[in-house]
C-alpha cells in the first residue's frame, strides 16, 4: 500500500515538472490579452465581437464558436477536424493568414484576423491565460501556480 502512495507522489511531481515546460504565465497572459480584447472576449459571459468568443478555445475544434461568422478558410480548416492545441494556437498567433495558407496548402487562403503576436513569450503567456478557461487545462494551471509560487 505504500507503493500506491509513492506512485501517486511520483505522478504529481511529474505533472508539476511537465506543466511549466509547456505552459506560460497565465497572470502575464491576462495583461497581454488586452491586445486581443479589441476584438475578442473570453470568460463565462464572453460574446462574439469582431472576433469569436475565446472561452474554452484551447482544445476546441477550430472555428467552433457558436453564432460567429468565420471566414471561409478557417471554416475549411475546421472541417478537417483540426483542433486548437497550445502548439497550433502559437503557430496561428505568429501569422493567422500564413497559418491557414500552410495548413490548407492554399496560397489564396485568408484570415479575418490580421493581428500577429510575434514574441514567443507573449504567445505562451496568452495561451496559458486562455487555457484557464478550458476544463482540462485549468488543472494544469493550478499546478503551475503552485510550482511557480516559490520564486
Ligand atoms: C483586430 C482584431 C483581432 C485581434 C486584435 C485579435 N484577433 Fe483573434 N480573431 C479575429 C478574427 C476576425 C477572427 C476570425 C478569423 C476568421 O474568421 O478568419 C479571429 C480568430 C481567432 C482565433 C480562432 C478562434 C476559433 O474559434 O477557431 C483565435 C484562437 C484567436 N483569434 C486568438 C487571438 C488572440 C489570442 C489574440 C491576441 C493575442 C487575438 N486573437 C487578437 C480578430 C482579432
Amino acid at each position: 500500500m505504500n507503493n500506491n502512495i509513492i506512485s501517486a507522489a511520483v505522478i504529481s511531481v511529474a505533472s508539476l515538472i511537465a506543466a511549466p515546460a509547456i505552459a506560460g504565465d497565465a497572470v502575464k497572459g491576462e495583461a497581454i490579452f488586452k491586445k486581443c480584447a479589441a476584438c475578442h472576449q473570453v470568460g463565462p459571459d464572453a460574446q462574439n465581437k469582431v472576433g469569436p468568443a475565446l472561452t474554452g478555445v484551447v482544445g476546441a475544434k477550430v472555428a467552433s464558436a457558436e453564432g460567429y461568422k468565420y471566414g471561409k478558410s478557417i471554416v475549411a480548416l475546421g472541417e478537417t477536424g483540426a483542433t486548437w492545441t497550445e502548439e497550433e494556437l502559437s503557430e496561428w498567433l505568429i501569422d493567422p493568414k500564413k497559418y491557414l495558407r500552410a495548413k490548407l496548402d492554399d496560397k489564396k487562403a485568408k484570415s479575418k484576423m490580421s493581428f500577429k503576436l510575434k514574441k514567443e513569450d507573449e504567445r505562451k503567456d496568452v495561451i496559458a491565460y486562455l487555457a484557464t478557461f478550458s476544463e482540462p487545462a485549468a488543472e494544469g494551471d493550478a499546478a503551475t501556480e503552485e510550482s511557480t509560487s516559490t520564486d
